[in-house]
């Protein structure tokens, strides 16, 4: 068997006086699927950060097939077989899936005898359960194709244990059910060990052989994944605590709509047209949702509507005025925008949480006076909003880089709707969150329709937008094809309209 086994003995990593890892030891059975879960900010990706070098552990080991290994820089780890794949593409958009596989393997594509390269890559490619054109540009894949690329990419680097950080978020689900059952067959198969950092309970029934769970940095147990079902996931994440969902006796929506969207057209970044002439309306106490599979022009709908990017034509009123998306705009309409990707559309990295939490209102009082930031004012609402929504962070003078990805979401959600926001703009807003925090968010943007805000919601979870719209509307190719005022009932159909068929055209908004 190539497939390596795992265990990590009492492992410990402080950030200054905080302990995020305390203690840790697990065990991963070679060849098999190992699913790694805890809320946000457990410490699963400080865990696995110290496995490929990228942190050295402050106490205890990793041992690798029963062997005691040093691991202090990423070179060590990649010599000891140990790999990762993270959420994020590491591939050369420019380049062939053959020359990012050699890169990988850190030869030179300059230096490469090309056609006895090729044709030992085909025969690699042989081997595994899913084929690809070793020709084929990178930046024309899919993304699951880019995702098995770079699995393949770990394998060809003869890399056998593989780290997988939340593989599947930017994939549609029918990706994500192809690449996690290859990467099952490669560990079945003897071929790779893997660890699979996941929030979805699904996956890690479907998929995972063994679990382990993290929590406040501590392991609080694990084994078998059929010993494990999701309620008893779900408890072990977060405590005994019991979880309390609020059920709502809806607002009804008003009939006068707050925000109208009127033949908004854009183009892409690329500079071709991706949004036609798209128009819908919100109103006081209603929640519309925005349905579409990644890349159908949701983006740019966000960007045009919020004035981040030219409109080629259209506008966009507020309470019957233009709104074009200046400061000013914004302090007039209340309109809130939480960005996709928080951390790089909607924060600074190296910024503290207050900071952070302060970038839309620094410049009105009270945070400023003569021009000064008054930084207790700053942190003493930081504070109370880090307390509102439960946010893992050592303090409001913490660097928000420093947070996990859930608590970043929270932190710019936080700051949005504490602005009293009357119009609200989200897109994918449980992206990478766990179960609890999915709860919980979901359960503020129900709060803020229900105390009058017109909030337009863009998914790609249609389950997201089933349980919280009161309309649904389906984007395809940049433009609106459905409009479903009954969602729940309409699951199908609203599926359907994703993909481009329309089955009742007569309710279609054009
Ligand atoms: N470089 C750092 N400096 C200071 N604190 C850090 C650093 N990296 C992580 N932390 C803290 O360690 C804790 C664990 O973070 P980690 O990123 O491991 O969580 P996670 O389980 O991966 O969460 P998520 O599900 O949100 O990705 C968090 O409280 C985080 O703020
Ligand atoms: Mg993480």
């Amino acid at each position: 068997m190539r497939a390596l086994a795992l265990s990590t003995l009492d492992l410990t990593k402080r950030f200054g006086d905080f302990t995020a890892l305390d203690s840790v030891s697990l065990q991963v059975r070679a060849g098999t699927v190992h699913a790694l879960l805890g809320e946000n900010g457990a410490g699963k990706s400080t865990l696995v950060k110290c496995l490929v070098g990228f942190h050295t552990a402050d106490d205890g080991a990793i041992v690798i097939n029963e062997r005691e290994t040093d691991i202090r820089t990423p070179q060590m780890a990649r010599s000891a077989g140990i790999g990762m794949v993270y959420q994020h593409f590491t591939l050369v958009p420019s380049m062939t899936v053959a020359q990012n596989l050699a890169l990988g393997k850190g030869e030179l594509p300059a230096v490469i005898d090309w056609p006895a390269q090729l044709a030992s890559m085909r025969a690699f490619m042989q081997g595994m359960p899913f084929q690809l054109d070793l020709q084929a540009t990178v930046a024309n894949l899919s993304a699951g194709e880019k995702q098995k690329t770079e699995i393949l990419k770990q394998l060809y680097a003869n890399n056998r244990l593989l780290i997988l950080d939340e593989p599947t978020s930017v994939l549609t689900p029918t990706e994500a059910d192809e690449v996690l059952g290859a990467i099952r067959s490669l560990a079945h198969a003897g071929e790779i060990t893997v660890v699979l950092i996941t929030h979805k309970f699904r996956e890690v029934q479907a998929y995972a052989d063994d679990v382990s769970i993290l929590r406040h940095g501590r392991y609080v147990g694990g084994g078998a994944v059929r010993d494990f079902p999701p309620e008893r996931l779900a408890s072990l994440m977060v405590g005994s605590s019991a979880m309390a969902r609020g059920s709502y006796e809806r607002v009804k929506s008003s009939a006068t709509p707050v925000l109208q969207v009127q033949g908004l057209s854009a183009l892409s970044e690329a500079g071709v047209p991706a949004l036609h002439g798209v128009s819908f309306e919100a109103a006081r106490h209603e929640i519309v949702g925005i349905a579409g599979i990644a890349g159908n022009g949701q983006k740019q709908l966000v960007q045009a509507i919020s004035g981040q990017m030219p409109r080629s034509a259209g506008q966009v009123l507020v309470h019957g005025k233009a709104f074009a998306g200046t400061r000013k705009d914004y302090r007039e309409a209340k309109l809130a925008v939480l960005p996709e990707e928080p951390l790089a559309n909607g924060a600074v990295a190296a910024l503290s949480v207050a900071q952070n939490m302060a970038l839309r209102s620094f410049d009105q009082t009270p945070h400023a006076r003569l021009g000064w930031l008054q930084a207790a004012s700053l942190r003493r609402t930081a504070q109370q909003l880090i307390e509102a929504y439960g946010i893992k962070t050592r303090g409001p003078d913490a660097a928000i880089g420093t947070l996990s990805g859930g608590n970043v979401q929270r932190c710019i959600l936080a700051r949005e709707l504490a602005a009293d926001a009357q119009v609200l703009i989200v897109m994918n807003p449980v992206f990478g969150l766990d179960f609890a925090a999915v709860a919980d968010i979901h359960e503020r943007l129900m709060q803020a329709r229900q105390r009058g805000c017109a909030i337009v919601l863009i998914s790609e979870d249609l389950d997201e937008l089933l349980e919280l719209s009161d309309r649904v509307l389906v984007m395809h190719a940049g433009r609106i094809v459905y409009e479903s005022r009954h969602p729940q009932q309409e699951r199908q159909a609203i599926g359907l309209a994703m993909g481009g068929q329309v089955i009742e055209p007569e309710s279609a908004v054009v």
